[in-house]
């Protein structure tokens, strides 16, 4: 497959919306959000078949010492043809001299990051509760009245 990498030109909302609906973590967020995600998205990578978006990763950093890994997403119908390694590499090339990079995954994809120098950490980790997502309001039905 010939897949291309770029780090300069992001994807537009609508395409990464379609890809986020494949992603447990992502499925809910709207264009609108997906559209402020990526102007404030400085380092990210997107592999493209064709002209056609089929994988796209990120990171959030202050260019020094922190990083998170985030969103590292390849279309179902293309993983395992080296698209993921095309993502990791080309962020991981991004943030060359950061400090510390983390990252949450599965232990299932344990081994998938330990070929980029990931390992467990040993600290413990908190995360603050999720905000909650605010359901737009539901349509009127003239039919039902509802
Ligand atoms: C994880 C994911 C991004 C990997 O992308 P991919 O295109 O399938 O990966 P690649 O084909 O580039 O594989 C790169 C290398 O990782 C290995 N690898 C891929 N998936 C792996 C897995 N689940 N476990 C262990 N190794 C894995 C490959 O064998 C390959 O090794 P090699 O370089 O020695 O040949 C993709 O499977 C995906 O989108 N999964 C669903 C979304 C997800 O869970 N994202 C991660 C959130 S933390």
């Amino acid at each position: 497959m010939r897949y291309t990498c770029s780090t300069t030109a992001p994807p537009s909302a609508e395409e990464l919306h379609g890809l986020f609906l494949q992603a447990d973590w992502a499925r809910e967020r709207t264009p609108g959000e997906i559209a402020t995600l990526i102007a404030n998205t400085r380092v990210f990578a997107v592999v493209r078949l064709d002209g056609a978006l089929i994988g796209y990763g990120r990171a959030l950093s202050d260019g020094v010492s922190r990083a998170l890994l985030d969103d590292i997403i390849v279309d179902q119908d293309h993983r395992g043809k080296g698209a993921g390694k095309l993502i990791m590499t080309a962020l991981m090339d991004q943030l060359a001299g950061i400090e510390e990079i983390f990252l949450n995954t599965g232990s299932h994809l344990e081994a998938f990051y330990c070929n980029y120098g990931f390992r467990k950490f040993p600290g413990l980790t908190m995360v603050s509760k999720r905000a909650e997502r605010v359901q737009p309001p539901r349509e009127h039905d003239p039919a039902t009245g509802r």
